[in-house]
């Protein structure tokens, strides 16, 4: 039934609240109808980075209204959808509840069956509602504001781990890097501007576990050097970009090494199926970031692996991913759930 439905293009809508973007959209095969967000970054930014209450708040304030422009900019009625996919975890607990609480009232309303999503099997699935490429299996880096993880991709439900961050995620040495040279939050962004005509090897920092040959990341060293050169010197605005530009050198070095040995690992894994791994994807909002694209790009070029990257829009947090998760877990046959709870702590594939 759910099957036909898809056919026949049915909307879809999600909702994203995991985090401190409140999100609902809608989505019709792999047409967008809406997507809207709206970013609490203006709530978060004096305090350097984002606070779960406040975070859960903004979005108890905004997302009634944000779903009804959602649903009115793609022109259905709610009795129009054929399913509302929901992010129950991992993520703060209070924003979690709120959107899973609001997507389980309007369900019980409409009679619609719910799909609760996982976030990061959002970010990992979104590319392959953009391009053909994307297709089953492929390598995933996935690095965002709380995650850095390298994955296989089998198929929808089927991952398999090669490696994770030691320490902490990616996105969040960028925040805590930015800030220390008193950029606001979200920092990332802002780096990756101030990088563009740095030189990227005006400071020397030291690339993370640079021996080791294994698929793990580590980036609270990276931010205790950069600390300790911004605190020693004080880096005038020429200065300001050639760190950002050195310190994007120095993640990428780090993440290209690592990729290229998940390359390896994923041959011996590939070696025991029939499907071959040509391809890698990227996600998460810091595979927003060109140059960090470029970089594995290059990288990945001289193992004949294609990397594909949905638009930079879609790499941050939004609802559309969502909305895409709960039809390709339709298509894979996985029914909507009866009752679910929040997880804040959910690995992808669990
Ligand atoms: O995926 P995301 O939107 O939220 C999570 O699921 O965590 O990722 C947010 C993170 C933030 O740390 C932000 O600074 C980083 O992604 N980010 C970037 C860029 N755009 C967002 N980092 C580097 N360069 C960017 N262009
Ligand atoms: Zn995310």
């Amino acid at each position: 039934m759910l099957r036909k439905m898809f056919q026949n293009n049915v909307p879809i809508i999600g909702i994203e609240t995991s985090c401190d973007e409140t999100a609902v959209a809608v989505i019709c095969g792999r047409s967008i109808l809406s997507n809207e967000i709206y970013s609490q970054t203006k709530e978060h930014e004096k305090f350097g980075g984002v606070v779960p209450e406040v975070a859960a708040r903004a979005h108890v304030t905004v997302l009634t209204d944000l779903f009804s422009i959602a649903i009115g900019k793609a022109g259905i009625r709610l009795r129009d959808a054929c399913a509302i996919g929901v992010t129950s975890g991992p993520g703060l607990v209070g924003g979690l509840l709120v959107g899973t609480m609001f997507a389980k009232g309007i369900a019980i309303g409409s009679c619609k069956p719910v799909y609760p999503i996982n976030h990061l099997e959002a970010h990992a699935l979104t590319v392959r509602m953009f391009d053909d490429r994307a297709k089953f299996p492929y390598l995933l880096l996935l690095i965002s504001g709380g995650h850095c993880q390298v994955i296989i991709v089998n198929g929808v439900g089927k991952y398999q781990m090669l490696g994770a961050t030691l320490d902490d995620s990616l996105g969040e040495c960028f925040d805590k890097v930015a800030r220390l040279l008193g950029f606001s939050y979200p920092g990332g962004p802002k780096i990756e501007k101030a990088a563009v005509g740095g030189d990227p090897f005006a400071f020397d920092i030291p690339e993370p576990l640079k021996g080791s040959k294994d698929c793990l990341f580590s980036f609270s060293g990276l931010k205790t050097a950069c600390a300790s050169i911004i605190q020693r010197s004080s880096l005038d605005e020429r200065q300001v970009k050639d760190f950002c530009a050195s310190f994007q050198r120095v993640v990428a070095d780090h993440l290209c090494r690592k990729i290229l040995v998940a390359v390896q690992k994923s041959e011996k894994f590939a070696g025991l199926s029939e499907n071959k791994i040509s391809c890698c994807v990227i996600a998460g909002g810091v595979a927003s970031n060109a140059y960090i694209r470029e970089r594995i790009n290059f990288a990945l070029s001289s193992v004949r692996y294609e990397l594909v990257v949905a638009p930079s829009e879609f790499c941050t947090d939004n609802a559309v991913m969502i909305a895409w998760a709960a039809l390709e877990r339709m298509e894979a046959g996985v029914a909507p759930a009866d009752s679910f709870s929040v997880h804040p702590r959910w690995p992808i594939g669990f």
